[in-house]
């Protein structure tokens, strides 16, 4: 579980990563950031492309960059949006979520106070995952 400080730092890092989107087709800007079990964080933003395909969650921007720094084991994932409801992270993220950290608590913040707060297994019931393949 993420400390109160840590997760307060990780909603203000996700609040300014969706500063960073690049969203010009869905004009839907998202910032991520997560939270490592060494206690490191990264943060992220979705970044689209012309390619409409080719879309890249701000969820999975993070992970990413966490996975590339050598972090393969997530705590906490924190999600922003500039709405008025909370936004949940969607089906492929969970996924990417589960593989990085299947006991992750997922907390998403938005422009009111109404919040997401669960744990991925919440979000992702029945979830398949690396433990499926041993
Ligand atoms: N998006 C995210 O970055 N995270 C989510 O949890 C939901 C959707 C992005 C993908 C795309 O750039 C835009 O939001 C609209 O779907």
């Amino acid at each position: 579980m993420p400390s109160p400080a840590q997760l307060r730092k990780l909603k203000t890092l996700a609040k300014a990563a969706a500063g960073h989107a690049y969203a010009p087709y869905s004009r839907f800007r998202v910032g991520a950031a997560v939270l490592t079990e060494s206690g490191k964080i990264f943060s992220g933003c979705n970044v689209e492309n012309a390619s409409y395909g080719l879309c890249n969650c701000a969820e999975r921007t993070a992970i990413f960059s966490a996975v590339a720094a050598g972090e393969k084991k997530l705590k906490c994932v924190a999600v922003y949006t500039p709405t008025k409801t909370a936004t949940a992270p969607c089906g492929a993220c969970r996924q990417v979520i589960f593989e990085f950290g299947p006991t992750v608590r997922v907390v998403s913040n938005c422009d009111s106070r109404d919040q997401i707060d669960g744990s991925i297994r919440s979000l992702l019931p029945a979830a398949f995952g690396p433990d499926d393949l041993k």
